[in-house]
């Protein structure tokens, strides 16, 4: 299974561990080739603004050298895997950095097919609050992407560091990344024949027929037509 993580921070701390954990317990089930990307590190810009990708293509994004290898391990992966530590009960502000960045190709842009048959995780860790507000987040760039199955991993840690974790809390983390392995590898291994989300079809023909009329955006109308999207030819 291909694997691509987006680390939301740098640290080495409860929430990396956490994910390093649900890491080795699905190589147990399968073979694993694991890309990691960490932020700000992989992806140091912050979004200007400037609509060229876009009005231009993505190519065309100031910061394009950073995003585009991330885009290309992001439609590698059979599994990707989105993670931050909470920050003031949302993602930590190089996540939402990186996920402004990929706005070009949500459901109401230029969605990239590759991205269709995947399966997502959100996965955060939190000291006691914030966590469905944080998963939300990065479950709505999954889920505009149009990304097929989507899980989402909640941790409270009640602590500032994974040394200060009680024994019984690692206990229970160890039995959640266990399970969500299992579901996930599962997942992958079914994803072609699994039901999309309904949210899809409905976005799917909603943009459709507003990209029938658009005449704003050239750059978002020929990506649909070249898809064959607004002569018949459906996606899923
Ligand atoms: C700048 C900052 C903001 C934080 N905001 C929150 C918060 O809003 N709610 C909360 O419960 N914990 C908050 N925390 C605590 C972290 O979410 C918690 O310690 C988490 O486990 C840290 O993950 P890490 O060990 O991967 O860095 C914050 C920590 C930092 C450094």
């Amino acid at each position: 299974m291909k694997i691509t993580v987006i680390n939301g921070t740098m640290r080495h701390g409860s929430t990396w561990h956490c994910k390093d954990l649900l890491l080795e317990k699905i190589s147990q089930l399968e073979e694993t080739q694991v890309r990691e990307f960490y932020l700000p590190k992989d992806m140091t810009s912050f979004c200007s603004g400037c609509f060229s990708c876009f009005l231009n293509g993505e190519n065309t994004c100031p910061h394009a050298d950073q995003i585009q290898p991330i885009v290309a391990a992001l439609e590698e992966a059979d599994l990707v895997i989105l993670t931050s530590s909470v920050y003031a009960l949302d993602v930590t502000g190089q996540l939402k950095a990186l996920l402004d960045h990929l706005c070009f190709m949500w459901l109401s842009h230029r969605p990239n097919p590759k991205m269709f048959n995947k399966v997502g995780i959100s996965f955060a860790t939190t000291a006691g609050a914030g966590l469905s507000h944080s998963t939300k987040t990065m479950e709505n760039s999954l889920k505009f992407w149009g990304v097929k199955k989507r899980f989402a991993s909640k941790q409270a840690v009640a602590a500032m560091k994974w040394s200060d974790i009680s024994d019984k809390k690692r206990g229970q983390i160890d039995k959640d990344m266990a399970q969500l392995a299992k579901k996930a590898t599962a997942a992958v291994a079914n994803i072609e024949h699994s039901a999309g989300p309904l949210f899809r079809k409905i976005m799917f023909v909603m943009m459709k027929n507003m990209m029938k009329k658009n005449d704003w955006n050239p750059t978002d109308r020929n990506h649909w037509e070249a898809q064959g999207w607004l002569n018949g030819t459906k996606p899923f």
